[in-house]
């Protein structure tokens, strides 16, 4: 494996042993000596808090120099081409390039128009792929429930601008996952079902969380949609909000996912996300481990 652009028709060996490494670096911690004197460059086209700085620890914490890339005082905003921009940072040597762009598929042309042999990471491109977000989310899942055969998971939220969405259904599928329902208001369910093969969809949220095993919620992504497509922020959460009373119909142990930022009030109460079945922190320090596993697995000689 040289890139990583999606986790799309990953075979589940492949899933687990990334999984696995990264559970073996999360117990193990740091490994200095494995990407030493490799340099990995973080290419950030649009904000990040939680997937940017643990791609910079992960590297970090495997020996690597990092770079982060600040696209305000670079020449982009001058008017360079990514092409140029591209090559460019190429001729420096890199080893990785950590991309994430608004524009669907930017990482799968940066590492079609490479000249040299540098590994390009899709940090999230558009609402097509988050592959680190997937694997993450899939390990904090197995972290407690490993049978995602019998797994009944819930993804609420705006599915339709959702590389996360997409990246966790193909991550969990890859594993066995069988019973998926997305669920959000018709315009916010996706346009194409096509792109969630197996998925069930619904608009009825208490409907989709009976007996749910697993519930990922989804934040309303506003600089993804027109203004005219968003429900005002307490009639969403009145209808899609997850609160006490909703995660009353999930399983008793139901694990409570999100990928952050949250949106408070919005798409999650504060007592749920700050309760006893969330793994919204689990999941944020996943990112560490399921990062310098990627980068392990793709730049390790
Ligand atoms: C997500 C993203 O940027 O795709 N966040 C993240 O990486 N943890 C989800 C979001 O922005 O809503």
């Amino acid at each position: 494996m040289r890139h990583l652009l999606t986790l799309e028709n990953m075979p589940r060996a492949e899933v687990g042993r990334l999984l696995d490494r990264a559970e073996d670096f999360r117990v193990r911690g740091q490994q200095r000596e494995l990407l030493a004197g490799r340099t990995v460059l973080n290419l950030f086209f649009e904000n990040s808090t939680r997937t940017r700085t643990s791609f910079e620890l992960a590297a970090r914490r495997l020996g690597a120099d990092v770079i982060n890339f600040d696209l305000s005082r670079s020449s982009t905003a001058k008017g360079e081409s990514l092409l140029d921009t591209l090559h460019t940072l190429e001729a420096m040597k890199l080893d990785a390039l950590v991309v994430r762009h608004g524009e669907n598929r930017t990482p799968d042309w940066l590492a079609e128009h490479a000249n040299s042999m540098v590994s390009v990471i899709n940090a999230g491109d558009g609402s097509r792929a988050h592959p680190t977000q997937g694997l993450l989310d899939a390990l904090t899942i197995r972290q407690r429930r490993d049978d995602f055969e019998t797994l009944r998971i819930v993804i609420c939220g705006d599915v339709r601008h959702s590389r996360v969405a997409r990246s966790d259904v193909h991550a969990f599928t890859a594993l066995g996952g069988r019973d998926i329902r997305l669920c959000a208001p018709r315009v916010l369910l996706p346009e194409d079902p096509d792109e969630f093969p197996g998925c069930a969809m619904t608009e009825d949220f208490d409907g989709a969380l009976a007996d749910a095993d697993v519930v990922v919620m989804l934040r309303i992504q506003k600089e993804r949609m027109a203004a005219a497509l968003l429900p005002a922020d307490s009639d969403y959460f009145a209808q899609y909000g997850l609160d006490a009373r909703r995660l009353a119909l999930a399983q008793p142990n139901c694990m409570v996912l999100h990928p952050g930022p949250i949106n408070r009030d919005v798409e999650i109460s504060s007592e749920i996300a700050d309760g006893p079945q969330s793994r919204i922190l689990d999941q944020v320090a996943n990112g560490v481990p399921v990062r310098m596993a990627v980068l392990a697995e793709l730049l390790a000689r």
